[in-house]
């Protein structure tokens, strides 16, 4: 291997430590900030993704509600279990775990939640303040490659970005976002997807690629230059084992490379907290 790791523990470890702090300031002024979730049915994968968020939550002085919905449940059901997190005045942010079963439909609860407690950043209101500047929250895993880029000092101003994968979590966000004015983002950055067949001559090019397909081993060593920085945040899950896009082969051709496990996934989790975190500041004082 010739490529520099970047594990996003040190990223995660820093952000979480800011996020601590603030906790306690507002702990401080009599505050507990709540951070919601809500479960649909019984995936295991699932429930453990949120075991793993309300442990967090707890360790860092989140109080973390929960709703957990029966498979069976009616898209009434969620709605009402939303709406109840939305009226809630202990709850600064929450989310819906995705995915949830295929009889409901996720794009239409997510218009329910008050978008100013939508910790994913999901809401279209959320993506158009992205779009637009405003603040907001952003979608966790972008803004955590944002942070990853800049903890390891990789320089993205100026610098070409290519990221395979237009979708709604990573590939789309992440453009709107790398291409900010601000110093850590500043890129010129190019998407790349099924329409563009000849997609490797773009990522090639690119100083920094980005994976964000969900196809396991689509990003492969003829299709990064040498030297170049390599994240990979598209992954496929086959039961428990996880398949990320980057083939560990790119190893021998990056300069920079995140590790097949341990990369962007901390991260994504640290940016939910800071977003509730900075949900729960934005709302000012309780009544
Ligand atoms: N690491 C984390 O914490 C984390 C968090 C969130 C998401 N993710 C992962 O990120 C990935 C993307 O998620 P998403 O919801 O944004 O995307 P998505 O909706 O699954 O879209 C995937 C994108 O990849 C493109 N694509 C798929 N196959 C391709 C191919 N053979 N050639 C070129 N482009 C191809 C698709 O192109 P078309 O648009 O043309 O179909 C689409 O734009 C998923 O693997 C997801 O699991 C990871």
């Amino acid at each position: 291997m010739t490529a520099t790791l970047m594990p996003g523990a040190p990223v995660s470890a820093a952000v979480l430590a800011d996020v601590a702090q603030r906790v306690a300031r507002l702990a401080a002024r009599g505050v507990t900030p709540g951070l919601a979730t809500i479960l649909v049915g019984d995936d295991s994968a699932s429930e453990g993704y949120i075991r793993v968020k309300q442990a967090k939550a707890a360790e860092l002085g989140f109080a973390s509600p929960h709703h957990h919905l029966s498979a069976d449940a009616t898209q009434a059901d969620l709605v009402a279990a939303i709406r109840s997190f939305n009226d809630d005045p202990t709850v600064d942010a929450m989310l819906v775990q995705h995915p949830i079963p295929d009889h409901l439909d996720f794009d239409a609860a997510l218009l329910e939640m008050d978008p100013d407690k939508d910790v994913d950043g999901l809401h279209p209101v959320n993506m158009g303040r992205l779009a637009l500047g405003m603040p907001g929250p952003v979608s966790c895993t972008p803004a955590g490659i944002e942070a990853l880029l800049a903890h390891y000092s990789i320089p993205v101003s100026g610098r070409e970005v290519v990221i395979l994968g237009r979708g709604t979590t990573l590939g789309r966000p992440l453009a709107m976002l790398l291409s900010q004015k601000r110093p850590t983002a500043n890129a010129a950055v190019t998407v790349v997807h099924t329409g563009v067949p000849d997609w490797p001559r773009y990522t090639q090019r690119a100083e920094i690629v980005v994976a964000a397909a969900g196809v396991p081993g689509i990003l492969g060593p003829e299709h990064i230059r040498a030297g170049s920085v390599v994240v990979g945040g598209g992954v496929r899950y086959e039961g428990r084992r996880l398949l990320p896009d980057v083939d560990e082969r790119c190893e021998d051709v990056a300069g920079w490379i995140t590790p097949r496990i341990g990369g962007v996934g901390p991260t994504t989790v640290a940016m939910l907290f800071r977003n509730a975190i900075d949900a729960a500041e934005r709302r000012g004082p309780r009544a």
